[in-house]
């Protein structure tokens, strides 16, 4: 066509889990949360007037910046807020890379990294992420910045903050660390931000607070790194009702402990039942579990349980192809799923 930037011809689109349009398909595949937000939300976004409406929002979300600086301990300063955890991954594409300034990432990992850096024209240094996350590795390639997902997309794996710390020290550029699905996991990074100047931590609504239709998220850093954020994001990047929606979501910590609650009981059954089945279950720190299938080919079983209205997400890639990354649903949900897996594997 010709009309594109090179960069944008060659690269292919970040590829969304598949949305089904019945109301009775048992939707596992996007890790979304099967339990509502606080009603509290609900309530926020129904007191919200015309007027509200007809001014722009708050341009840096200082009411979500106070509660959430108390409920993490930091400052408002410390916190940008933005348009789902991806916008702030675009902030951090387009502040620290180039094409002289590569990104570093240990694959795999969450997909729209690479998509990003396509977009930003930026070299992607790559590498396999072992047992330990390849954290010498990325230490070795220094790039101007790394990602770290923890707990990681899809493997479900965390990496203790200590030899986080120990790979943040080591490194002259920014690590960003991908906090979307820490709501699930046994410890998280924050305390890292008053050691280190170059560590930005990023946290998403969309997992543990059930807000995904929302598209809230935020990062938390070093005061001076978040100023220079500030100059890359767009001028109102979070709108009045999200704003709204977040900071009460975020005010009530109890709805989101019971919801965290509910969805560990139901990750450790659908693990054990599935490895009762003979799937290969490691252990998750996320809302999700990555199961290597090894009594039929995954994409036999993937395909199989999309023909019972049951979407799981299954990826062709090496590494992934044996395995399905399964969202842990609802109790009913995971029931059916667990009837149907019964079936196809005999
Ligand atoms: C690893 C990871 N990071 C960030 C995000 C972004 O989340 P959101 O933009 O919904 O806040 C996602 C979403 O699925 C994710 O899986």
């Amino acid at each position: 066509m010709g009309y594109f930037r090179k960069a944008i011809e060659q690269m292919a689109g970040y590829i969304s889990g598949f949305q089904p349009k019945t109301a009775d398909a048992v939707k596992l595949n996007t890790n979304e949360n099967p339990w509502p937000c606080s009603p509290k939300v609900l309530e926020a976004i129904r007191k919200l007037t015309a007027e509200n409406l007809q001014k722009y929002p708050e341009a840096v979300a200082d009411s979500f910046r106070d509660v959430s600086a108390v409920v993490l301990g930091v400052n408002p300063e410390n916190i940008i807020c933005t348009n789902g955890g991806d916008d702030l991954l675009t902030i951090c594409f387009r502040a620290f890379c180039d094409a002289d300034r590569p990104v570093a990432l240990a694959e795999p990992t969450y997909s729209l990294y690479p998509v990003l850096a396509g977009l930003q024209g930026c070299e992607v240094i790559e590498m396999a992420r072992d047992s330990k996350g390849s954290l010498g590795q990325l230490a070795q390639a220094n790039a101007p910045l790394t990602i770290i997902c923890n707990p990681n997309a899809p493997t479900c794996d965390f990496i203790p903050i200590d030899e986080l710390a120990v790979l943040a020290g080591q490194l002259s550029g920014v690590l960003l660390i991908d906090e979307a699905y820490v709501d699930f996991a046994e410890d998280n990074a924050v305390r890292l931000i008053n050691d280190f100047d170059s560590v930005i931590i990023l946290r998403s609504m969309s997992k543990g607070y059930s807000l995904a239709g929302i598209r809230f998220g935020y990062g938390i850093a070093d005061a001076a790194l978040i100023d220079g954020l500030m100059k890359v994001k767009d001028s109102y990047n979070v709108d009045t009702m999200a704003i709204a929606a977040a900071t009460v979501a975020i005010g009530d910590q109890m709805h989101l402990k019971d919801n965290v609650k509910k969805i560990k009981t139901e990750r450790s059954r659908l693990t054990q039942q599935m490895r009762t089945m003979g799937f290969e279950v490691p252990d998750s720190q996320t809302n999700f579990v990555l199961a290597r299938s090894v009594k039929k080919e995954a994409k036999t079983v993937y395909e199989a349980l999309v023909e019972r209205n049951i979407f799981v997400r299954y990826f062709s890639l090496l590494g992934l192809d044996d395995k399905l990354r399964i969202t842990i649903g609802a109790p009913e949900q995971n029931d059916k799923l667990l009837v149907a897996l019964t079936e196809i594997i005999g």
